[in-house]
């Protein structure tokens, strides 16, 4: 066993995004913050994914100001962002110039840790992002790159140990493997951690499950005693089922073997003291499904991530449709297969989930092709790990048509994007970081902006009655 393993906490991002759809209001946890800064983590994951989306969209909250609130309670803790590579934090490629400002104020704004990945591995696609990161660092500034782990006939050991070779070559100061639906075995992590530090020697390999098949913990031993230097862990009321590992538990084994974690068993005890009345709450409302806190094994045959899960789910109730939840699941692997594995993960997970469920309800294969599954096959999100069906190419393309390279689109340093922005939101708009939300979510970001100045209004009337 290793002598030292740190653990990265994920209540605020990742375990909130998995078990209640990125529901979590800052106000639920701001009163923890000081806290958890004490706890000793390697860092804390608490922006990016999809609280962004979710902060504009649902919670009427400025993802930016939720940022700058979270570093002010946590001056001593490494913040954590997820970002997708090319895609930000949105659905679609975005102008190399938007790529480097986002990083520049994800950074400004207080992020310490950037992990970055693509949905398809596609490194060209973190290439901006990660040179933003380098160029914008401070002391503590660390740039992570990720790899969207999955199984196919192509995703090899010896093909991830390229991937992480190459992750080194690039630049990036540490490497996690990302393992969204948690369908990484023991036996698979332990090949791939040794191979993985054999290639790459000291560089820090941390890795990322979930337990919705129920094999994280065991996977996540395997790997600590292959080598792995970071777990990311949720405090344990917010763990298991589609979330991570609980931190408390992790900790409790791993001292016993003597490894140094550097956290303090009391503050972790009361980071999980504090969530539990807020589970119980969103448990109450319904909006925590019983189904993702279960132990599905099915996901070792559909290779489906919790938050993609629980979206199908959703989606599936609004149409009332839940009948077609077993063909839907079912149908995912061979739209996958049409894709040329592409692992799931965002945006991937959704375009996948999306098309399989309406090849379902439509009784007919790709009767309806998605705006997102047509872009893809122009080249739009990069090269697949393995070659796309021909048949549903040419359906798309034309006869003899060929996909474009995302990347020359997104080089051109024109600056349009963000003067586009600029430009549309007109007085809505009060900072780079507005530009930066609408540039992303157009629709939810002027929606709250609107809704801002609407309040603010609201305020300065009732201030003058009061008088
Ligand atoms: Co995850």
């Amino acid at each position: 066993m290793k002598k030292k393993v740190q653990f990265t906490e994920t209540v605020l991002r990742d375990a909130n995004q998995s078990l209640m759809a990125t529901r979590l209001p800052y106000s639920d946890y701001a009163d923890i913050l000081s806290t958890m800064d004490k706890a000793g983590y390697y860092s804390v994951e608490c922006w990016g994914g999809a609280t962004f989306d979710s902060c504009l969209r649902y919670l009427g909250e400025d993802p930016w100001e939720r940022l700058r609130n979270i570093r002010k309670n946590m001056p001593n803790t490494r913040l954590q962002m997820l970002l997708r590579g090319q895609n930000l934090l949105g659905y679609k490629h975005y102008h190399d110039d938007v790529v480097e400002k986002f990083v520049e104020l994800s950074i400004k704004n207080g992020i310490d840790v950037i992990r970055i990945f693509d949905a398809l591995n596609d490194f060209r696609n973190i290439t901006t992002a990660l040179e933003a990161t380098k160029k914008y660092a401070k002391k503590n500034t660390v740039a992570s790159g990720c790899i969207s782990y999955t199984q196919s006939p192509v995703h090899t050991v010896s093909k991830y140990v390229e991937m992480c070779k190459e992750l080194k070559n690039m630049g990036f100061d540490t490497i996690c493997l990302k393992d969204m639906a948690g369908t990484m075995s023991p036996n698979e992590a332990e090949g791939l951690i040794k191979g993985i530090k054999d290639a790459i020697g000291n560089m820090p390999i941390i890795l990322h499950t979930h337990c919705t098949t129920g094999m994280a913990y065991m996977t996540l031993m395997k790997a600590i005693d292959s080598g792995v230097d970071v777990i990311d862990t949720a405090t344990s009321c917010f763990s298991n089922g589609t979330s991570q590992a609980a931190t408390e538990t992790m900790f409790y084994a791993l001292q016993q073997y003597g490894i140094e974690t550097g956290l303090n068993e009391d503050v972790i005890n009361k980071v999980n003291d504090y969530f539990k009345p807020i589970k119980q709450k969103y448990i109450d409302s319904g909006l925590i499904n019983p189904k993702s806190m279960a132990t599905d094994s099915q996901a070792l045959v559909y290779k489906v991530p919790g938050g993609m899960l629980s979206n199908m789910i959703a989606n599936l109730k609004d149409l009332n449709a839940m009948d077609k939840f077993d063909a839907a699941l079912a149908e995912i692997p061979s739209v996958r297969a049409d894709l040329g594995y592409p692992p799931l993960v965002t945006p991937l997970s959704q375009m996948v989930g999306n098309q399989a469920v309406t090849n379902v309800l439509m009784g007919e294969r790709y009767k309806q092709i998605s705006k997102e599954i047509k872009n893809y096959f122009k080249g739009e999100y990069g090269i697949a790990p393995a070659p796309v069906s021909k048949e549903l190419e040419t359906k798309i393309l034309g006869e003899g048509g060929k996909p474009t390279d995302c990347r020359i689109e997104d080089s051109k340093r024109t600056g349009e994007e963000f003067k586009a922005a600029k430009e549309a939101l007109g007085e809505l708009c009060r900072s780079e970081e507005d530009v930066m939300s609408y540039i992303c979510f157009p629709d939810q970001a002027e929606k709250f902006f609107k809704d801002r100045l609407a309040k603010e209004e609201n305020m300065a009337t009732y201030t003058i009655t009061e008088a």
